[in-house]
């Protein structure tokens, strides 16, 4: 913790003190502070050979589960896009891992299972970071989880892991097309609701009656024990606002170098009206943690 620490500290100070917290909302600073934000390095994207997917042995599927198409993801794309948590062999993997098991011993304390990730605006590594999770978290062979991509206006998941032909998120949340049309299973344990085309009325989309029965109906069919929600950036539109309240929790990513203190600042309080937030990912860390000897 103390070298996530000190990372934390020089990519502020390398940041001018864009992390500094303000006057105005000490109490927020404080607990901003406590959660001690994860940090991700930053990476490059490897030219390695592709890693061996190893697929955990999981608990008997059921045939909900068995019937989901089932899904390889394309190498290169995890490669080229920083999804790292497929390959045991990359640096950046154990970073994610301990993200995952932080993140499981909160949900199952608490009896939570839904987490939206988001940030203050684009481009901090959302997508990266709940695609990463979502592998590292299939690992966990006792749990069922699943991914989807509610960034409705800008797609990524289906291009992060090279998905071709991915379904329409907005069919399936207008109540046009069922789990088994949206979702694919990798594994045993991770399904994942990929999307490339955009929607317009994506706030209205995510608050309406259409999109709370085809969770239900997710829910009841998929029985997961940790759904992850990419959501888009919370200041950008109303979309993580309307769809916050009906989630257990929230992860907020923020990027060093970028995202600044009062982003973060107005991102935390805002969500935490509106769901329990689960912590800070600082992504794109360009000082990484000292290696333990490992
Ligand atoms: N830790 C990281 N180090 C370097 N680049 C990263 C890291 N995380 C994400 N990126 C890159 O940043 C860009 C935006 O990431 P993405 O996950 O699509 O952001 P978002 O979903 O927040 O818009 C992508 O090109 C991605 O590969
Ligand atoms: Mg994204």
């Amino acid at each position: 913790m103390l070298n996530i620490q000190l990372a934390l500290q020089k990519a502020k100070s390398n940041a001018n003190d864009r992390w500094k917290q303000t006057d105005s909302t000490p109490q927020r600073a404080a607990q901003q502070v406590t959660r001690q934000p994860t940090a991700v390095p930053s990476t490059s994207p490897v030219s390695a050979p592709a890693p061996v997917h190893a697929l955990p042995v999981a608990r008997p599927l059921g045939e909900n589960w068995e019937s989901l198409k089932q899904w390889a993801p394309d190498d290169i794309a995890l490669r080229e896009n920083r999804v790292v948590t497929l390959d045991h062999s990359d640096a950046a993997r154990p970073s994610f891992d301990m993200l995952r098991t932080k993140l499981l011993q909160v949900l199952r304390q608490n009896n939570w299972k839904s987490i939206a990730i988001t940030s203050p605006t684009a481009a901090c590594g959302k997508s990266t970071v709940s695609a990463n999770l979502a592998f590292s978290l299939s690992h966990q062979v006792d749990c069922r989880t699943v991914l989807l991509d509610f960034d409705l206006r800008r797609p990524s998941v289906a291009k992060t892991l090279g998905m071709k032909n991915p379904p329409s998120m907005e069919e399936f949340l207008s109540g046009k097309a069922s789990v088994n049309e949206t979702f694919v299973r990798y594994g045993s344990n991770l399904a994942i609701a990929a999307n490339d085309k955009s929607v317009t009325h994506a706030s209205e989309l995510l608050q309406s009656a259409t999109a709370k029965a085809a969770l239900s109906a997710m829910q009841v069919r998929l029985e997961p024990d940790v759904v992850l929600y990419d959501l888009p950036p919370m200041l950008a539109f109303d979309d993580v606002m309307a769809f916050a309240p009906s989630v257990d929790c929230a992860l907020i990513v923020t990027a060093a170098e970028m995202t600044t203190g009062a982003e973060a600042d107005i991102c935390e309080y805002e969500l935490s009206q509106r769901t329990k937030v689960l912590g800070v990912v600082l992504n794109k860390c360009r000082f990484t943690p000292e290696k333990y000897g490992y």
